[in-house]
C-alpha cells in the first residue's frame, strides 16, 4: 500500500474529509470472567475542522477511545480511519499531535528544545526547528518565555508549551485528554480562550476529552455524550453557538441551554442504570458552580 507522504501540501485535502472515522469500534481489556469492556459499538465520524469533545462521567472510555483514534493502543473490534487511513498508518505519519493533563515537558531541555523535541525525532534541519518552535511559541504567546526551564513556568504556561510541541509539526489532528483538568478555574477559562484562538488560527481539527460541561459547550462545535459500563456514545448535541467564541458566549442564553442539555443527557443515563449516577451529580455541581 503507498502512503501519502506526511505533511503534504494543505491544499490536497478536499473539503469536509472525514479526519476520523469510528465504525463499531470496541475495546475489552483483560480476558476471562475479569475482563472489562471499556467502550462498545463506537460510531463516530469527524470532518475536517471541527472541534468535537467528548464527555461523560468517569471510567466511561474517554481516554480509551482518544487512544485509540491516536493508535496508542489497538480497538478490539472496529474499525478506526484517520485521514482516510488505518490508525496505525496515520501514527506512523505522524498526522496528529497529542497533549495529556500533565504536560510532560523535559526541565532540563529550555521551552524551545522542548517544543523542538519531535522534530528532532522526526530529522528536521536545526534551522527549520528554530523556526518553527518560534512560530508555535508566538502562537501561545510564549515567545519571551523560549530560554526559560519547564519549571519556571506556571502550570497553564506549562500546558501552553505542551500544545505549542503538540502543533510544532502541523499536525491536521489535535487529541487533547483533559489537557486543562489540573488547573484552577480562573486559569482554565482562559486557557479556553486561548485555545478556541489557536484553533481558529490553525484550522486543526481537534478532539477534546473533558468531564466539565461548560468547558465541553464552550468550546466545542458538537459534544459526544458517553455512558459507562460498557462506554458507549448516548448523545451527540451540535453547539451552535456563534464563532468566534469569547467570555460574552457565557453570558448567553443558548449557552445555558446547552448546558442544560448536556447535563440532562447525561444524568438520564444516570438515573437509568444506577453506574454512572454518582459521577453525574459531581458533573453536576461542577456545572452549576459556573451557571
Ligand atoms: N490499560 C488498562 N487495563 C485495564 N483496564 C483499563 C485500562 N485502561 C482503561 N481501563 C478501564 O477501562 C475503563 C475506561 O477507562 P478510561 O478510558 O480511562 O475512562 P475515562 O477516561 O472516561 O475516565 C475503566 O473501567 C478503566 O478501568
Ligand atoms: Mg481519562
Amino acid at each position: 500500500m503507498s502512503e501519502p507522504i506526511a505533511n503534504g501540501p494543505q491544499s490536497a485535502i478536499p473539503p469536509a474529509q472525514h479526519v476520523v472515522e469510528i465504525v463499531g469500534a470496541g475495546r475489552t481489556f483483560g480476558r476471562g470472567p475479569g475482563a472489562v469492556t471499556a467502550l462498545e459499538g463506537i460510531d463516530l465520524t469527524i470532518q475536517a475542522g471541527e472541534f468535537v469533545s467528548l464527555i461523560g462521567p468517569s471510567g466511561c472510555g474517554k481516554s480509551t477511545l482518544l487512544r485509540l483514534i491516536g493508535d496508542l493502543i489497538p480497538a478490539t473490534t472496529g474499525s478506526i480511519r484517520v485521514n482516510g487511513k488505518p490508525a496505525a498508518a496515520a501514527r506512523r505519519g505522524r498526522e496528529y499531535g497529542i497533549v495529556f493533563q500533565a504536560p510532560v515537558l523535559m526541565d532540563w531541555r529550555t521551552v524551545e528544545r522542548n517544543v523542538e523535541l519531535p522534530l528532532e525525532v522526526m530529522g528536521y534541519t536545526r534551522e527549520e526547528r528554530q523556526r518553527r518552535s518560534a512560530e508555535m511559541l508566538s502562537l501561545v504567546e510564549l515567545a519571551d518565555f523560549r530560554r526559560t526551564y519547564p519549571w519556571q513556568l506556571s502550570g497553564g504556561m506549562q500546558q501552553r508549551v505542551a500544545i505549542a510541541r503538540a502543533l510544532a509539526f502541523d499536525p491536521k489532528l489535535l487529541l487533547m485528554d483533559e489537557p486543562f483538568g489540573a488547573l484552577d478555574e480562573m486559569t482554565r477559562e482562559r486557557m479556553n480562550l486561548e485555545l478556541m484562538g489557536i484553533w481558529r488560527r490553525t484550522g486543526t481539527t481537534i478532539v477534546f476529552v473533558t468531564h466539565s460541561i461548560p468547558e465541553a459547550v464552550f468550546l466545542s462545535s458538537r459534544v459526544v455524550v458517553m455512558s459507562a459500563r460498557p462506554g458507549r456514545v448516548i448523545r451527540i448535541i451540535d453547539v451552535d453557538l456563534p464563532q468566534p467564541r469569547t467570555a460574552e458566549t457565557r453570558e448567553l442564553e443558548r449557552y445555558f441551554e446547552l448546558v442544560t442539555a448536556v447535563r440532562e443527557a447525561l444524568r438520564q443515563r444516570g438515573d437509568e442504570g444506577g453506574a454512572g449516577a454518582l459521577d453525574d451529580a459531581a458533573l453536576r455541581i461542577r456545572a452549576e458552580g459556573y451557571a
